[in-house]
């Protein structure tokens, strides 16, 4: 491995840090390395294996103004990049300007989503419900060439190079770009058309906008979304021909929000509603579906079957879990993110556009999350999705499922007690001929070998192990999304002499 250093933050947090999301597994990171020629520790590099898998982490640099929650954490994005068998690794911070705000200061400035806005030592932010610190450190996909990272409370799409991880400032659209209320995590990029969908929401009416950027990076067409008031949607999905959005029964109380509060609260008495909408439909245009109470945050795919809308997603059991007395005070304050308390299951919703019927499924016992699939077969039928499995009480990856929902079979690969993974991502082989002839990559913290490794799976049969395992320079912390891209969707991949360091724009 060729290594270099290339940036270190300066992190003010306390040696005898205890909270369980800055330490352990999600110790955060703070040097930026550049690595070549990884060392294979295991198996072969595939040659067919072309592109960059990138993943999204949150790295705090600074205690909390009081109660430090995971998701405050400041956006770091680790890109592993495979080439005629050889593979480099980058990590960069994202460079918000909350980030550099913070820096400047040494200390944390902003609220985080444990605490209440009014302790925010700033009077602006961003997100949702405002004050607040776009970390930019939920989401990453890839558009136009170009990596945009993302935040689950809305805020701006910062630009990263796909392979340097160079910062490239903030996405614009020439102008056009939704300032004021931001763009949230999940937008979703569709390889058919080039187009990416997106959606943003607000505590102000009409509470939600929908988006589509064409393949040129052009915002054509803006839409409000009506809701019956502020909602907290974190997903969306699409077919070839519409757009998916949700107003799910879990959103902040009216009468905490009025006192400037943002506790969610589910109604289990009211429906989850889809709405659907044609992809450059207007206002008057969606329709909504009524479905069984629960809150989806994230979905898989959606495709068109007949007259049949046809949504797979992870429908939780108990998208409110109370406190039960069980686990530690950590797992008690965080219990909102065991999936064990959760229990997201796959779900297929099937939606009639004739007569508005309603059919819902459950598609597997097993309770997990995070679920990816073919990116190509996006809005189109799909059959395979690999999903996360999670430790106990914690929000940790400790395995992946693959299901096949033609079958409804599963295969399951669990990594050792101590090792978790990150949300996996599927790589179509070069010359792929079948939706699970690829590979499936994801990272590792592995806290046996305070180490952390790449690991590239047969997407098609996972239960083996990993094909090859890769060492990074450095344990890096559990986070949030990752995503792939071909190398041919990647500018000045294919002429590079050195992919990590060609200047693609
Ligand atoms: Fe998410």
């Amino acid at each position: 491995m060729d290594l270099d250093v290339v940036g270190r933050m300066l992190s003010t947090l306390p040696a005898d840090d205890d909270h369980p999301y800055r330490t352990g597994p999600w110790r955060p990171q703070t040097t930026e390395w550049k690595a070549d020629n990884l060392d294979v520790v295991q198996g072969q590099i595939p040659t067919d294996l072309d592109g960059v898998y990138l993943r999204n982490t949150e790295n705090p640099l600074h205690p909390a103004i009081k109660n430090y929650h995971p998701f405050d954490g400041d956006g770091m994005v680790h890109v592993v990049g495979f080439r005629d068998g050889t593979a480099f690794y980058r990590n960069r911070f994202v460079q918000t300007d909350g980030l550099a705000a913070e820096t400047e200061a040494g200390k944390s400035l902003w609220a985080g989503l444990a605490e209440r806005p009014s302790l925010s030592l700033m009077d602006h932010g961003w997100g949702a419900r405002g004050r607040l610190k776009d970390a930019s450190s939920t989401d990453v996909v890839v558009h136009n060439g170009v990596a945009l990272t993302s935040f689950y409370q809305c805020g701006d799409l910062y630009r990263l190079d796909p392979q340097s991880l160079d910062p490239l400032g903030k996405e614009t659209w020439n102008g056009a770009f939704p300032g004021e209320w931001g763009v949230s995590a999940h937008p979703k990029i569709d390889d058919a058309t080039g187009e990416m969908l997106f959606f943003n929401y607000s505590t102000e009416a009409p509470y939600m906008n929908y988006g589509v950027v064409d393949a040129n990076n052009e915002l054509v067409h803006y839409t409000p979304i009506e809701l019956p008031g502020p909602r907290l949607p974190h997903d969306m999905v699409f077919t070839e021909n519409y757009a998916i959005l949700n107003d799910c029964p879990l959103f902040w109380d009216p009468e905490g929000l009025a006192q400037g509060a943002y506790a969610a609260r589910f109604h289990r008495d009211m429906p989850m509603r889809l709405g659907v909408i044609p992809r450059r439909g207007g206002p008057d245009d969606i329709r909504w579906f009524d479905c069984e109470a629960t809150f989806v945050l994230h979905w898989v795919n959606a495709y068109e079957d007949g007259d049949w809308i046809v949504a797979d997603g992870f429908f939780q059991e108990d998208p409110s879990p109370a406190d039960n007395g069980m686990g530690d005070k950590w797992q008690r304050a965080f219990r909102f993110l065991a999936n064990d308390r959760m229990k997201p299951r796959l779900h297929r919703w099937h939606l009639n556009m004739v007569t508005g019927e309603v059919r819902e499924e459950q598609l597997s016992d097993t309770i997990s999350e995070f679920g990816m699939m073919n990116g190509s077969y996006g809005g189109r039928k799909h059959r395979y999705t690999y999903a996360a499995t999670s430790k106990p009480g914690w929000f940790l990856f400790n395995g992946i499922v693959r299901h096949d929902s033609l079958t409804g079979t599963e295969e399951h690969y669990r990594l050792e007690d101590g090792v978790y993974g990150s949300e996996s991502s599927m790589a179509p082989r070069v010359g792929s001929t079948a939706e699970d002839d690829g590979y499936l990559i994801t990272l590792t913290t592995d806290m046996n070998q305070d180490a952390s490794f790449c690991l590239v799976f047969d997407a098609s049969d996972i239960a083996a192990g990993p094909v090859c395992t890769l060492r990074l320079p450095e344990r890096i912390s559990s986070g949030t999304h990752s995503t792939w891209a071909a190398g041919s969707d990647l500018n000045d991949w294919a002429t590079a002499d050195d992919p990590a360091t060609a200047v693609g724009l």
